[in-house]
């Protein structure tokens, strides 16, 4: 609901309100965002600036409350007596006042190409205006979000050199903690804690991708506030190239909250009559803690991020060749890891890098798509038709925003690179194609388009894996053109699943979720970083979006040794996937990982969909009748202490089973500690126990218990972990890197 009286603007869902007001000046004045309240609290939030004193500027001579400095602010100018950080910058004074507004059902539609969240929702526009400049401020009010963007206008006879122009800017009173998240390449999503105080805090990417360095979400959350209590602010951009965000406190303790195109070497030249857009900002707030506020945004995601066809929709269980083969295939070779994959319950084979020109290696071919027939020679259709006769879907990898300089079409087009007036650098020994070219659009456009409508494809990999040398203006050109060509392949193709993709979670952002309702989280699939990538992850996108796969142990990133069973565990809180070579599992390992495909299909939708939390043991997922939870270690210590596991969200009266799923654990982990086991002396390295840890494992404790709902929130007492004293199945026997997953149910 978005109600306008008298001056004053609520916009109210069942989650917060958002209240501001046109002061005396014109000037948008910040009141509210938080706990849903009427549009007649306005006076309980309205700000009395203290008289402008020493050396601070009024905007009226005779009224010494109208210092802009100390008033809570919606939109603020530059070179006018506010001097906190502004949202626009034209290398000139800005002083846009309240003009007039409209109430529109749906969100007015964008014209620049950026993509926008879709769904019911109603949108508030109002118009600031200044001699030469218009200003267009766009809340959208969703069931769980705000989203908030700016139009600006040229309306002067002269040319307006854009520098800057935030998505949004809004004075919040108060202190807080920015939460944000940075990495680089297989090392996403570390999170970070930073007090917002006089010194500004800045969250930015400068690579020409939204960036695995730091991911455009963030949060604002108050001293107290934990994963289930207090009150947080939650804020991500709908776009994937170079973003900002900034957060600091003012004289007044007001702290100014911001976020947009990173204005690093922007520059946008403005003709008269010219607009520009920004793209959205989502805006979330929750008293709930911080679960609360990523269910909020997780909700958001679903519903109106990733495209229409895919929201809700199952996503299958895939098979991906690149680690298991990586350049190494034939379709003899595929075929096979096809019956096997099949065999273990996947439903999509995807066929990784390495199917087109004379790409053996990561030297050359990016841009010649033109299948390698000495691979695969019955062509892409053949394989195509090969793999979906065996009852699996078929998908495959791409990069098409890149190009070698050894290909044809970087020899043909030299100039369709991305370079500046130096020599070209290289990255992953490749170029990027200039995507801001219309006749680069059209080439990549017509080649992904040309396999993809002549094999029975039902999902693509879209990669890429370098960044960008583009700066500024360009920069966003890029990326605008990168989404024209995605509507123009997938915007006819809606039934296509697309997989997001940059050297793993290189642009893991708002706006390729637009496009791609799965993203692959990174190339680190070891579980135990998978605890950190995913866990981070979970704070601002949905399960449903993170691409997560089992592959082998050790791990190629980190050459841990992890468990199968942890390997499973962890990515059953994602879109699960196995990206490993399968001819060399073990009888007992096909075993597992066939149950593990079963118990996942027959919970895909709550894993996929159902309400996370996070929790001090790992992660849960429920719906209004069942929960799931997953409990992770890390290093063991020696005689550990009890676990209490708390299982949040069910019915208090309710009685409920809760087991554990089936776990077993190899008998080669014992080495030689077998001796206590067996009453015959043998040889940790020796054949039999080679043979039997190939076929056999043995039994862990498992739970079995039943209890109310009531009983569960207080938590289950979990079967101990082994303390060193022989081996039962009273005990998780694990060791280090061990984690289950329990499966509460109601009783009938
Ligand atoms: C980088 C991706 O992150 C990997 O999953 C794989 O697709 C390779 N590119 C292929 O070159």
């Amino acid at each position: 609901m978005i109600l306008h009286d008298n001056g004053l603007f609520l916009l109210k869902n069942d989650s917060f309100s958002y209240l501001f007001k046109v002061g005396k000046y014109g000037e948008l004045q910040h009141l509210h965002f938080g706990a849903p309240v009427e549009i007649t609290d306005a006076d309980c939030f309205a700000c009395i600036p203290g008289p402008g004193w020493g050396s601070n500027l009024v905007m009226d001579d005779a009224d010494p409350h109208s210092c802009p400095d100390f008033i809570p602010l919606e939109w603020s100018g530059s070179g006018r007596g506010d001097y906190r950080e502004s949202p626009l910058e034209i290398g000139r004074a800005t002083d846009l006042r309240y003009v007039n507004h409209r109430i529109l059902e749906g969100s007015q539609p964008m014209v620049c190409g950026l993509p926008q969240a879709h769904g019911d929702c109603e949108t508030l526009e109002i118009t600031l205006e200044q001699p030469g400049l218009r200003l267009k401020l766009y809340y959208s009010l969703f069931d769980t979000a705000l989203v908030r963007r700016t139009v600006v206008e040229n309306t002067g006879d002269g040319e307006i050199s854009l520098h800057k122009c935030m998505s949004f800017s809004m004075d919040l009173p108060g202190n807080y903690i920015m939460t944000t998240f940075h990495g680089g390449w297989s090392a996403e999503m570390r999170r970070m804690d930073n007090r917002v105080g006089g010194a500004k805090i800045t969250n930015e990417s400068r690579t020409g991708a939204s960036s695995n360095q730091h991911n455009p979400g963030f949060f604002l959350r108050e001293a107290g506030t934990t994963e289930n209590d207090g009150v947080a602010y939650g804020f991500n951009l709908v776009y994937s190239g170079n973003h900002y965000a900034a957060a600091q406190q003012s004289q007044t303790g007001l702290t100014r909250v911001m976020q947009g195109i990173n204005p690093a070497n922007f520059c946008k030249v403005l003709a008269p009559g010219e607009v520009f857009e920004t793209p959205e900002a989502v805006l979330c707030w929750s008293d709930a803690g911080l679960n609360g506020l990523s269910r909020a945004m997780h909700k958001f995601v679903n519903d109106h991020i990733v495209p229409e066809y895919w929201a809700g929709r199952p996503r299958p269980v895939l098979y991906n060749s690149w680690e298991g083969c990586v350049f190494d295939f034939n379709q003899h070779r595929l075929l096979n890891l096809a019956d096997r994959a099949k065999d273990l319950g996947c439903e999509l084979f995807v066929l990784d890098d390495g199917w087109f020109g004379v790409r053996n290696n990561d030297h050359c071919s990016l841009g010649d798509y033109n299948v390698n027939l000495k691979k695969l020679p019955d062509g892409m259709d053949g394989l195509a038709k090969r793999i979906t006769a065996k009852g699996m879907q078929f998908g495959l990898w791409f990069e098409p925003e890149s190009v070698s300089p050894d290909s044809d079409l970087y020899r043909a087009h030299p100039d369709w690179a991305l370079t500046d007036e130096f020599t070209p650098i290289l990255g992953r020994h490749q170029l990027l194609l200039d995507l801001t070219k219309p006749e680069v659009r059209d080439y990549i456009v017509s080649s992904v388009t040309g396999i993809l409508d002549t094999a029975a494809i039902s999902y693509v990999k879209w990669d890429m894996n370098r960044h960008s040398v583009a700066l500024g203006a360009k920069a966003h050109d890029y990326i605008l053109g990168l989404y024209d060509i995605l509507r123009r392949i997938f915007g006819p193709r809606p039934e296509i699943l697309l997989e997001s993709c940059s050297s793993g979670g290189n642009r893991f952002d708002l706006g390729m979720l637009c496009f791609s309702p799965q993203v692959w989280c990174s190339d680190d699939t070891d579980p135990i970083e998978r605890l950190t990538i995913q866990g981070n992850l979970s704070y601002l996108y949905p399960q449903s979006t993170f691409g997560a796969h089992v592959s082998a142990a050790p791990h190629a990133q980190t050459l841990r040794a992890t468990p199968l069973s942890t390997r499973g565990n962890v990515s059953f809180f994602g879109c699960l996937g196995y990206e490993l070579d399968l001819k060399h599992l073990f009888p007992v390992e096909i075993t597992e990982i066939k149950n593990q495909i079963a118990f996942y299909k027959q919970y895909r939708a709550l894993f996929q969909y159902g309400r996370f939390t996070r929790h001090a043991l790992g992660w849960q997922v429920s719906d209004s009748n069942m929960a799931i939870s997953g409990v992770f270690h890390q290093q063991v210590s020696a005689a550990p202490p009890y676990e209490r596991l708390r299982i949040t969200g069910l019915e208090k009266e309710k009685t409920y089973r809760f087991r554990s799923l089936e776990q077993k654990i190899r008998v080669g982990q014992f080495g030689n500690l077998l001796k206590h086991v067996v009453p015959f002396s043998v040889s940790p390295s020796g054949l039999l126990v080679r043979t039997a840890d190939a076929h056999y494992a043995m039994p862990d404790g498992g739970e079995d218990r039943t209890a109310t709902g009531a009983a569960l929130a207080s938590g289950v007492m979990l079967k101990p972990l082994f303390r060193g004293t022989g081996y039962t199945t009273d005990q998780r026997n694990q060791g280090d890197y061990g984690s289950n997953v329990y499966i509460i149910e109601p009783v009938e």
